[in-house]
């Protein structure tokens, strides 16, 4: 796993806010693609550290609590931040949760993974087992792998570009 410069990390961030202020409003419709992309500093500078800043559109806000509240042990990893730091994301990420979906589905607990998620699944039938186990992909969680401008916010199909 690699740790990106704490620098780069900062000017990630700033682009990522002056990209977010620049997007256009979408339309309020049903459709994940197409939302406007929202943002935050901390969640970007934290949330990007080892993988991409997954939207917090892409899941409930159960979900998103449950993940915050066990960063500790986070797939595997010690992501843990300071009470103030992860208060701070916690907020931002349930105030911009998916409000459409139950986050339990049908095991009862929230889910902490996007991959698991119904919508997730129906989105990506048509992906092929062996394309999600390409090199340049190695796992579902890697959305920025197919999505090309996923880092902007933007799953828009058009922008899919499956590697070779
Ligand atoms: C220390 C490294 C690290 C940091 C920092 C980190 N994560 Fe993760 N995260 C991981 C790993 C490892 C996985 C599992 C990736 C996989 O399965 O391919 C993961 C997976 C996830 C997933 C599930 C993806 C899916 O659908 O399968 C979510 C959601 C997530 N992280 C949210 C966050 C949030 C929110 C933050 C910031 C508070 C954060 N992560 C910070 C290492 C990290
Ligand atoms: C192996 C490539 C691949 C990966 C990795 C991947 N996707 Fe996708 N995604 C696709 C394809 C292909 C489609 C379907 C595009 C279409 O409908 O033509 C899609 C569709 C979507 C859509 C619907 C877009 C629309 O315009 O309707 C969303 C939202 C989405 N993906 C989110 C994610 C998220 C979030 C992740 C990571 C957690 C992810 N995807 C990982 C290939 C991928």
């Amino acid at each position: 796993m690699l740790f990106k410069n704490k620098n780069i990390t900062r000017m990630l961030a700033v682009v990522v806010l002056v990209m977010g202020a620049m997007m256009p409003v979408a339309h309020a419709d049903d459709d994940e693609g197409r939302q406007p992309a929202v943002t935050n500093a901390k969640w970007v500078a934290e949330c990007s550290a080892c993988h991409f800043a997954y939207p917090p559109r892409m899941l409930p806000a159960e979900s998103w609590r449950a993940i915050m509240a066990g960063l500790d042990k986070h797939f595997g990893s010690n992501a843990s931040l300071d009470a103030a730091d992860a208060n701070e994301i916690t907020v931002f990420l349930e105030k911009n949760a998916d409000t459409r979906k139950k986050s339990h589905e049908s095991s009862g607990k929230p889910l902490l993974r996007i991959t698991e998620t119904r919508w997730f699944k129906s989105e990506h039938r048509e992906v092929a087992a062996r394309t999600w186990k390409l090199p340049k992909v190695k796992s579902p969680a890697n959305c920025a792998a197919c999505h090309t401008k996923a880092e902007s916010g933007d799953f828009n199909e058009d922008n899919v570009k499956i590697p070779k």
